[in-house]
């Protein structure tokens, strides 16, 4: 799995317990996944579908630094599955985990549509792929 975003916890990212609100950090992930996603199918119109159970491993605190990692566990006709991990930086300890995320492909209409991708692509094979066209 690849950690490519990090994150610095900040004073207004926390909850009334002075830990990581659990919102913010959905929203990073979920953020961090759309890209994901767009990146491997190439196409800016995803969106969320389903996201599975969430476990909330362990507090994160002020001055924290979190990376968040995913990679792509099954590419469908319409849409890819993702899992999730965000962890401390530093001490690499977990912090969340979510096993599936699913996105789907839409068309200019809308609808899903397939996206004809069957592996994960690489940034470095894409830019390969660049020199031989
Ligand atoms: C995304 C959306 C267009 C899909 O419509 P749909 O009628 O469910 O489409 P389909 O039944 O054709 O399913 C599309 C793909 O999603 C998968 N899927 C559908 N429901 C799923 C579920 N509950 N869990 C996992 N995968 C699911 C299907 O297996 C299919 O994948 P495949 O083509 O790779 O086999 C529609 O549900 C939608 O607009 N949802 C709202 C999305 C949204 O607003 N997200 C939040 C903001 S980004």
């Amino acid at each position: 799995m690849n950690f490519h975003t990090r994150k610095w916890v900040k004073p207004e990212d926390l909850n009334p317990n002075g830990t990581l609100f659990g919102g913010s950090l959905l929203r990073w992930i979920d953020e961090e996944a759309a890209i994901y996603a767009i990146v491997q199918l190439g196409n800016q119109r995803v969106v969320t579908k389903y996201i599975s159970e969430i476990n909330f491993v362990s507090a994160s605190r002020q001055g924290d630094i979190i990376e968040l990692g995913i990679t792509a566990t099954e590419f469908g006709r319409t849409s890819i599955t993702l899992t999730c991990e965000v962890r401390n930086k530093i001490t690499r300890k977990s912090i969340l985990t979510v096993d599936k995320m699913v996105f789907v492909n839409l068309g200019e209409d809308g609808l899903p549509a397939p996206h004809g991708r069957t592996e994960i692509k690489y940034v470095k094979d894409q830019f390969d792929d660049e020199k031989k066209d």
